[in-house]
């Protein structure tokens, strides 16, 4: 195997994603235990922004400042290279979160055992699904009470529209728990509450060995026998490549907090989990084993540093090498670049990195010549498909309130864009701009930063949308009559195409009804 080979088949870069409360925090910082990235619990800070906080912007910036810390924690685990990437728990945010999962390979969802499926990972779900990102499942908290374990499968089956396939099996929950069988091992893990001890590990044949009666007592290992035969019966044998296709998630329980069922968790993903494979760009499939390096931006991070405007822009590496030093071809400029100071986040810390595989991400300090989704080679021309910007749903005017810093506020709206902050829309009958976000933080955030940034001050002015569509149509006469009709109602996005503002749910439906020759499109790649 050439060196390259070898050291992608040890990368395994992934998300854990959940909604707020789950456990992914708890989750993330247990995987880093085992990894020897951190010694004690307790060391990794949430980056959560807490409901309390939302119009605390100053907090916000605090808890930011963690978050870039946080936003890729590489370990080492046996032979494997594992790459988590971190994604904010703050739903106003979750447009970071789709993009952060156009880099990574596989993702863990972490379910609240008494909660189920909640909104949020609903919603990502949709994501990997149209990526076919595999996914493992990690129900959490069995140490609480919660529900039964084949009601949670069920509802995972039909809430995320997956199948399921358990890989261990929880004998009782809450206050009774007393641990899982582990199906993909055949071993009985006997649950201890500590936060600190790893799971004492019963080796036995199978269910009927006599040693589970001895340890779980008849009752309970009569239950677990049935319960096993009842999986047995109606979840087909657990298939690595269907998972691999995304069309089956593995499922374990146990309990983030407890340290219980999480090495199990995770002996299992770097073996299961996909190691990077290649990638369709928008000329050809890429394979990560090529030579010749590519990568794309997919996240860019303001610096906490008021005084230099300067962002961190995320790489993930495709294929190849990235060489430190190295002329790379920034595609959407077509400039050479060289990056002298590429960060690489080992163990929380940052370092500078001489060379970066592919499944790393890399940190480039950049003074606002990136935007999320570039693409950069050795020379090839090629373009990496991103993820579309979906519909906005919270919509404002932006106006300036400084008329002698104009130049500034543009200048800071249009990089916060090309950060992917917000979306930007103009709307052609009275020329305002519009920005168009997934909730109301991004508004503050967009305000402050504008301010501490770039000097300069806007205010905002209610606007009552219900959504922002993009609309075509291979018919011109048609186009060309829908936006004489709706000419109030007609926006332009940054790429100069046609959007559609429809105050209530009413008028798009009656438009899409009246107008049959016109599309709608909800995301912004059709
Ligand atoms: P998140 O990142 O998904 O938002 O969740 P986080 O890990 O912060 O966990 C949310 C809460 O759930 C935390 O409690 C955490 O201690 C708790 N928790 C996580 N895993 C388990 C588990 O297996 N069992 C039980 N019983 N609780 C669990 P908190 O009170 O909100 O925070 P903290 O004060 O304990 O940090």
């Amino acid at each position: 195997m050439s060196n390259l080979t070898s050291e992608i088949s040890k990368r395994r870069t992934f998300a854990i994603i959940s909604h707020p409360d789950a456990g992914k925090t708890t989750l993330t910082e247990k995987l880093l235990l085992f990894g020897g990235a951190i010694h004690v619990a307790g060391a990794v800070k949430s980056n959560k922004i807490r409901k309390t906080a939302t119009s605390d912007w100053m907090e916000i910036e605090k808890q930011r400042g963690i978050s870039v810390a946080t936003s890729v924690m590489g370990f080492n685990y046996g032979d494997y290279k594992i790459n988590i990437l971190d994604t904010p728990g703050h739903q106003d945010f979750a447009e970071d979160t789709y993009r952060t999962l156009t880099a990574v390979d596989s993702v863990i969802i972490v379910v609240d055992v008494a909660k189920g499926v909640e909104q949020q990972t609903r919603k990502l779900m949709e994501v990997c699904r149209m990526r076919n990102t595999p996914v493992i499942i990690f129900v959490n908290k069995l140490d609480r009470e919660g529900r039964d374990p084949f009601d949670i499968l069920d509802e995972l089956e039909s809430e995320l529209k997956i199948n399921v396939r358990p890989l261990s099996w929880p004998i009782n929950i809450g206050a009774k728990f007393k641990g899982v069988y582990n199906i993909y091992e055949h071993g009985l893990d006997l649950f201890q509450p500590d936060k600190q001890k790893v799971t004492e590990r019963v080796e036995i044949k199978d269910l009927n060995d006599p040693l589970v009666n001895e340890t779980i007592g008849e009752t309970d290992a009569n239950k677990l026998r049935e319960d096993l035969e009842l999986v047995e019966g109606v979840y087909p044998e657990f298939d690595v490549n269907t998972y691999l296709d995304g069309k089956v998630a593995p499922v374990f329980f146990g309990s983030a907090l407890n340290t219980f069922g999480v090495k199990e968790l995770l002996d299992c993903f770097v073996r299961i989990a996909p190691s990077p494979r290649p990638i369709q760009a928008e000329e050809r499939v890429v394979n990560p084993e090529e030579e010749a390096f590519s990568g794309f931006v997919f996240k860019i991070h303001a610096n906490m540093d008021p005084n230099h405007r300067s962002c961190i822009a995320f790489v993930k590496v495709c294929s190849g090498v990235f060489r430190r030093n190295a002329n790379y071809k920034h595609m959407r400029s077509g400039k050479l670049m060289k990056f002298s100071a590429p960060t690489a986040f080992m163990a929380q810390k940052k370092d500078v990195v001489d060379e970066a595989y592919p499944g790393d991400i890399i940190g480039i300090p950049d003074t606002g010549n990136f935007k999320i989704g570039d693409t950069l080679t050795e020379g090839e021309d090629l373009h990496y498909k991103g993820l579309p910007s979906f519909s906005p749903e919270m919509f404002k005017y932006i106006e300036n309130s400084d008329p002698m810093k104009t130049k500034q506020l543009n200048k800071g709206v249009e990089q916060l864009m090309d950060e992917g902050v917000a979306q930007l829309f103009v709307n052609q009958f009275n020329g305002r701009k519009i920005i168009g976000t997934v909730g109301q933080l991004q508004f503050e955030v967009i305000q402050y930063r504008l301010l501490h940034e770039y000097g300069a001050q806007c205010r905002w002015e209610p606007l009552r949308l219900y959504k922002a569509c993009w609309i075509e149509s291979d018919d011109e006469a048609a186009l060309k009559a829908f936006k004489a009709r709706k000419h109030q109602f007609m926006a332009v996005d940054r790429d100069g195409r046609d959007v559609f503002l429809a105050d209530s749910g009413y008028v798009l439906q009656m438009a899409q009804s009246d107008f049959p020759k016109i599309k709608f499109h909800f995301t912004s790649e059709f």
